[in-house]
């Protein structure tokens, strides 16, 4: 194949436009030319500027917060490439909303990462590139390749770098404990795990900590951080049961609703997130330390692009 028909290009829409910038750099091209806009109405405009004809086109959004305009600006800009004829049309999706509802926990309930997963292919994608996905099951939802990243090496080599001793990484919920491992292992730690339980009906919540906590410095680990009630009771726990410190850390800080009072308010003393989801200036807090995922995002597009192994990625 030509070096022609290999042509790759990039292109963000409105999510994350501060990483996508980034993510150019890392690769050493231009990011491509698109206005991502509205009608007056609100409906989504967008007008790609250079020709996509022949090309391998990455499309970088997260569907965070707006969650349905990011969807959708995701969904219309899919479309657009497919119809100006780009060869294969990649979506890179750092943050994949609508995860959480991966089940019909209850009767009646919607499975809205299988419905995300029906829009984003229909529209016409070729491949998603994804993090930390909430269920790591939701890959299977498509027909098309999904290259799934994870943010455990980042946050492992940040902790590392910080030479704490005496650790133990805690899961917040039974839910996390594979992932909890993942950063035990790379930071030679033991695990605990926060065993939530409510005794009786209308009785208060009881967490009890499975694993030895007591004068060690406790790293929780977890996806999301939404409106930080689960992370911030974790860490009471912690020092309720003789934890000498709380670190946090996650891959997605949603950050809706009171989380970042509950962040300044709370014992935590450091919470380590990444930049999947931007941070506005008004979540910005001195305890809240955010790493990018740019370089390893701008690596799995190079790989994905030369056809080489993504999985050399995960260690
Ligand atoms: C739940 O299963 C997730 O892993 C997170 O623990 C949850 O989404 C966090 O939500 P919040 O911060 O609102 O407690």
């Amino acid at each position: 194949m030509s070096d022609q028909q290999r042509r790759l290009q990039i292109f963000s829409c409105n999510s994350n436009p501060d990483l996508a910038k980034s993510i150019c750099e890392h690769i050493g091209i231009p990011l491509g030319d698109a206005q991502v806009g509205k009608f007056s109405d609100g409906e989504i405009h967008i007008k790609l500027n250079e020709s996509v004809r022949g090309s391998d086109v990455y499309v970088i959004q997260s569907t965070c917060d707006p969650v349905n305009q990011h969807l959708m600006e995701l969904l219309v800009m899919v479309d657009a490439l497919r119809r100006a004829s780009a060869r294969t049309i990649n979506v890179v999706i750092p943050y994949y909303g609508y995860a959480r509802q991966d089940r019909k926990a209850r009767a009646r309930d919607p499975i809205t990462a299988k419905l995300v997963a029906n829009l984003i292919q229909t529209a016409g994608a070729d491949r998603v590139i994804t993090m930390d996905l909430h269920a790591t099951q939701i890959q299977g939802f498509f027909d098309i390749p999904v290259d799934h990243l994870l943010g455990v090496p980042i946050l492992a080599s940040y902790f590392k770098d910080k030479g704490l001793e005496n650790i133990v990484v805690v899961s917040p919920d039974h839910g996390g404990v594979v992932r909890a491992r993942r950063l035990a292992e790379r930071l030679e730690a033991p695990i605990a795990i926060i065993d939530k339980r409510r005794p009786e009906p209308n009785v208060a919540e009881v967490m009890n900590i499975v694993g030895d906590v007591a004068g060690r410095t406790a790293i929780i680990i977890d996806d999301i951080i939404d409106t930080a009630g689960t992370i911030t009771l974790a860490a009471n726990a912690l020092l309720d049961h003789g934890a000498k410190e709380v670190y946090t850390c996650c891959t997605h800080p949603v950050f809706s609703g009171p989380a970042i009072e509950r962040i300044r308010e709370s014992n935590i003393k450091e919470m380590v997130v990444t930049d999947t989801i931007p941070l506005p200036d008004h979540k910005k807090l001195d305890k809240i330390k955010v790493l990018s995922v740019a370089s390893l995002m701008s690596e799995a597009i190079i790989r994905v692009h030369n056809e080489q192994s993504v999985s050399k990625l995960f260690d």
